[in-house]
């Protein structure tokens, strides 16, 4: 009977797929590069006006908004049992440099659609409560049942009362809260998932930001300063949360890879997330002049920058396993002259895999070429510093089975996934932020076209982004305790 329930409730809701679209294109204008690419910048001025963009919104819904020191933002919908820990949904806005506009976007705006697909059955309830009175001159008294079916007494008419249950509106029993991570992508300070993580009680990260800089050595709490953050001067110990804060926490998101587009399959139920981890490296030479240095007395730190990139592919390579991948997406050369050989080089270097430990074993590999390169090229290893190295995330297995059960319900086909892409789902689901029932996460995959992400092209269809919806968020919602 509960699931049954699940289904006539979140089948009689509409998602409304063309009005979550313009909402998914107005916010893509807040950007820096021209469309179709999306570039938003944590703390930028485009991110401010894009906060604002999803601010309103959340404040037309009725939620009530909390932002915290480094601007994560909660909007929240009260349940009838507000003393309980809340069911948490959400995802990021902002966009790697020439990047689309789904990634995370799908997961913030869809979730503020779902919230709204449900107060758009309770105002309907409401109005015609109001008619009632009205035209009765009766008492009119909505009693939200355990269930999360709404039974109405209109007190002296029965055949009324049963009429109306039938409408069924929605209060949520546990407190329903859709949150804006701050930064998932670590473009500006080279930190990912830089508000989740703080949100899981990261004290080291706390702690390094006091001495973070971005490129143009603005320091981490200047441009938060800039965005209307951090006034506290520094203390965002306040950010953490306490162990057992959400009930559970789910996020939708687009694949970013091509399977389910490939196999025609809507719904991807996630149920890990691979480990990523991030190193930054530099060398130092003596530079020069490109023309009357000669070979022999060189120490060229941008050779030694190019031959780690491609200790870097050999490394992964060398697993033996797909599921093994390492990327050189940042590579900087100083002074960036054609006629002087470079004296510095900077590497930004991605590397993650289902497996922990052997991804452990690249980093290790990574370092020791480093160390090696930079011993045969004469050149400084001036800095190898270990970004992030998290371990894999779970998906719980109550959510896996309550979203495989409502993609069956409501006739749309699923697939098992694990996400090689990360999301702040992989810090949501550590201890310290959902109880033990529910330790965890659950990100919702949606088909991307031909799998592009993190460029212009990426693109999920309206359709799509609706099913998700549906299946994930509202399922999550409504489904027995939530
Ligand atoms: C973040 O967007 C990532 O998975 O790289
Ligand atoms: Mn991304
Ligand atoms: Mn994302
Ligand atoms: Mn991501």
């Amino acid at each position: 009977p509960a699931s049954h329930l699940v289904s006539s409730q979140s089948s009689s809701l509409s998602v409304d797929a063309e009005g979550l679209q313009r909402q998914i294109d107005e916010l893509s204008a807040f950007s820096d590069t021209p469309a179709p690419s999306v570039t938003r910048i944590l703390y930028s001025e485009k991110d401010v006006l894009a906060r604002r963009y999803i601010k309103d919104i959340m404040g037309h819904l009725g939620l009530s908004i909390r932002e915290d020191a480094i601007g994560n933002i909660f909007a929240r919908w009260e349940g009838y049992e507000a003393e309980l820990s809340a069911v948490a949904t959400g995802s990021h806005i902002d966009a790697i440099p020439y990047s689309g506009k789904y990634d995370g976007v799908v997961g913030v705006l869809g979730a503020l659609e779902a919230i709204n697909a449900l107060k758009r059955h309770v105002n309907l309830m409401d109005i015609i409560c109001a008619c009632i009175e009205e035209s009765l001159k009766l008492k009119c008294h909505v009693i939200y049942s355990s269930t999360l079916h709404v039974s109405v007494c209109v007190w002296g008419f029965n055949s009324l009362s049963n009429h109306l249950s039938e409408v069924s509106g929605f209060l949520p029993k546990r407190s329903l809260e859709v949150i804006l991570f701050t930064s998932e992508e670590p473009t500006r300070f080279g930190i990912s998932c830089l508000g989740s993580r703080l949100l899981a009680g990261s004290k080291p990260l706390a702690e390094s930001l006091k001495v973070t800089v971005d490129g143009q050595n603005t320091s981490f709490f200047d441009a938060a300063a800039f965005a209307g953050y951090a006034k506290n001067g520094g203390d965002i110990s306040s950010v953490f949360m306490k162990k057992g804060h959400y009930f559970a926490f789910l996020e939708l998101h687009i694949e970013q890879g091509p399977i389910l587009e490939k196999e025609g399959i809507p719904i991807g139920v996630v149920t890990a997330i691979a480990a990523p981890a991030s190193i930054k490296v530099r060398f130092e030479g003596s530079g020069g002049h490109a023309g009357a240095v000669l070979m022999p007395t060189r120490n060229d730190a941008g050779l030694a920058a190019a031959e780690l990139s491609l200790a870097v592919e050999k490394h992964v390579l060398d697993s033996g396993s797909v599921d093994t991948v390492g990327t050189v997406g940042i590579l900087e050369l100083h002074p960036g002259a054609i006629n002087s050989i470079p004296s510095k080089s900077n590497l930004e270097i991605d590397t993650r895999d289902i497996d922990e430990s052997r991804r452990n074993e690249v980093i290790e590999k990574i370092h020791q070429s480093a160390v090696k390169i930079a011993e045969k090229r004469g050149v400084k290893l001036s800095e190898f510093k270990i970004v992030n190295q998290d371990p894999p995330a779970r998906s719980d297995d109550m959510i896996i089975n309550a979203t495989v059960t409502t993609s069956q319900q409501l006739n749309l086909s699923h697939k098992l996934m694990i996400s090689r892409a990360y999301h702040d789902s992989l810090f949501m689901a550590r201890s310290s932020c959902c109880t033990n029932t529910c330790l965890n996460l659950n990100a919702h995959h949606l088909p991307a076209a031909a799998g592009y992400s993190h460029k212009p092209e990426e693109y999920a269809s309206p359709m799509d982004i609706a099913n998700g919806v549906k299946g994930s968020l509202l399922h999550g919602f409504l489904s027995r305790d939530g």
